[in-house]
């Protein structure tokens, strides 16, 4: 009879080295397990991955802190999971691995499994924690979940100062979902996105025939969510009449709709949201100081993920898991020169952008490794964005533009051009001129 299957026994070590190296080129580190779970080959990259210990003819759950068990189900599930080695790596960490295993079989009969593994950048070190859809390992990100947690059972007014993108949204709803208003109604009411004259009758409800178009009464997003939780997002941009208005509904707990004359009693909690600095709007001018010690009885301040370059990988991870999960492209590594470049880029849209970047590189490229060609053109840039200090919307929307580019945005951009003024200037919008006014006012460096 002639022999036609491939039996590992008529693979030469020699072949099967190569067709691991073939695998490796396009998968990432692999080893192949028998039916008992036993090493038979580890590619070149899977054991520089798992160090010298581990060995053809060795238990592969050996090597992991889980038992046999776990190991099983997960090569069962043929899904990713994780996996910590057991051998602490040289500097001393747990190392993790991502896990996802590719059944093998001879006709009907198992005869074992390919493991593909990628190293996971969450640090053991550091205790990760999903909280309400916001995941983080950063410790201050954690303190203010409990911060979270604590403020939602009260009805104090909460503030969420943050970048574009760090959360806020997600926060306000945490604050909501976890009070005891939570099966009251949650309103969110953009106070950027709507002329004055419409943000007030949006909040405060109008009676029919207020204005032209008033057809009917309307009860406005206050009355909306009574007995429940009212998101005032972007409420630096409020109007300073409006404002006034806005305090006197807090302070008496009432509200006067557009056109009407009869108070009507409210019973709503206040999460209010910026990213602005409301004190340096304080001080400006821009925002009544009684408002701001009104809503900021809890003030919570978002950390960007500039200030948390640990949750830069971890989360890049997690979206990817996300998006492999839906079929198609499987990424399970980032080439080197792509995860140095994330790292240090500035994420002026924080993890929204870093969400986007994952799906624009997970459609843009091929194969498991996700490289820096696949990263869009501002991380092939030769200057890395720095932070704008106005979100899009209002930037258009306001006529004095510049002023909120302070001292540390001009700096951060003379940083990131290595001294050039001009790139700087260009960089922030504004002119070389202004740039070098608001260094002289702010006493700072006048050469860089
Ligand atoms: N820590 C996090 N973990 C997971 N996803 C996050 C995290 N932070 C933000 N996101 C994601 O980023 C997106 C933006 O979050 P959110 O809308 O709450 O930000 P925001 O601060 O309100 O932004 P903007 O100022 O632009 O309105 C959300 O879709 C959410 O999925
Ligand atoms: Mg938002």
């Amino acid at each position: 009879m002639k022999e036609t299957s491939l039996k590992t026994a008529a693979l030469t070590e020699e072949a099967l080295r190569q067709a691991l190296r073939a695998l490796e080129a396009v998968a990432g580190p692999t080893v192949l397990l028998d039916g008992q779970g036993r090493l038979l080959a580890l590619g070149a990259e899977a054991r520089a991955l798992l160090g010298p210990t581990s060995s053809p003819g060795q238990r592969f759950h050996e090597g992991f802190t889980g038992t046999e068990e776990e190991l099983r189900t997960l090569l069962r599930s043929q899904r990713e999971g994780l996996l910590s080695l057991g051998q602490p790596m040289r500097n001393g960490k747990l190392r993790l691995l991502r896990v996802r295993a590719t059944a093998l079989a001879e006709g009907n009969r198992s005869t074992g499994h390919a493991v593909h593994l990628a190293p996971c950048h969450v640090d053991p070190n550091s205790r990760e924690e999903t909280f309400q859809g916001l995941w983080t390992q950063d410790l201050r990100m954690r303190r203010l979940f409990r911060i979270i947690e604590k403020a939602a059972r009260t009805e104090a007014s909460v503030l969420v100062r943050g970048e574009s993108g760090t959360g806020k949204e997600l926060v306000a709803n945490a604050l909501h979902t976890l009070s005891a208003r939570a099966r009251g109604p949650f309103r969110a009411i953009n106070c950027a996105a709507l002329s004055p004259t419409l943000l007030e009758s949006e909040l405060f409800g109008h009676v029919r025939g207020a204005f032209t178009g008033a057809v009917r009464d309307s009860p406005g997003h206050f009355r909306l969510a009574q007995g429940g939780t009212l998101f005032l997002d972007e409420v630096a941009e409020l109007p300073l009449e409006l404002q006034a208005k806005l305090l006197r509904v807090l302070e008496t707990r009432t509200v006067i709709p557009v056109g009407g004359r009869e108070p009507v009693s409210v019973d709503v909690r206040i999460v209010a949201a910026t990213h602005r600095a409301l004190r340096r709007e304080v001080e400006q001018g821009h925002f009544r100081a009684d408002l701001m010690y009104r809503l900021r009885v809890v003030p919570i301040f978002l950390p960007s993920l500039r200030e948390r370059p640990g949750d830069i990988l971890p989360l890049a991870e997690r979206f990817l898991a996300e998006l492999n999960a839906r079929g198609g492209r499987q990424v399970l590594r980032f080439s080197s020169r792509a995860r140095r470049q994330l790292q240090e880029y500035a994420w002026p849209g924080n993890v929204r952008e870093l969400r986007n970047v994952m799906e624009y590189a997970h459609v843009m490229g091929e194969g498991p490794t996700l490289t820096e060609a696949e990263l869009p053109p501002e991380f092939n840039e030769q200057a890395r964005p720095v932070r704008l200090p106005l979100a899009p919307e209002s930037a258009s929307a306001s006529t004095g533009a510049t002023r909120d580019i302070g001292i540390e945005d001009i700096r951060r951009a003379l940083e990131q051009t290595r001294g050039n003024r001009a790139r700087a200037a260009t960089l922030l919008g504004i002119s070389r001129v202004t740039l070098w006014r608001r260094l002289r006012e702010a006493g700072g460096p006048s050469e860089h």
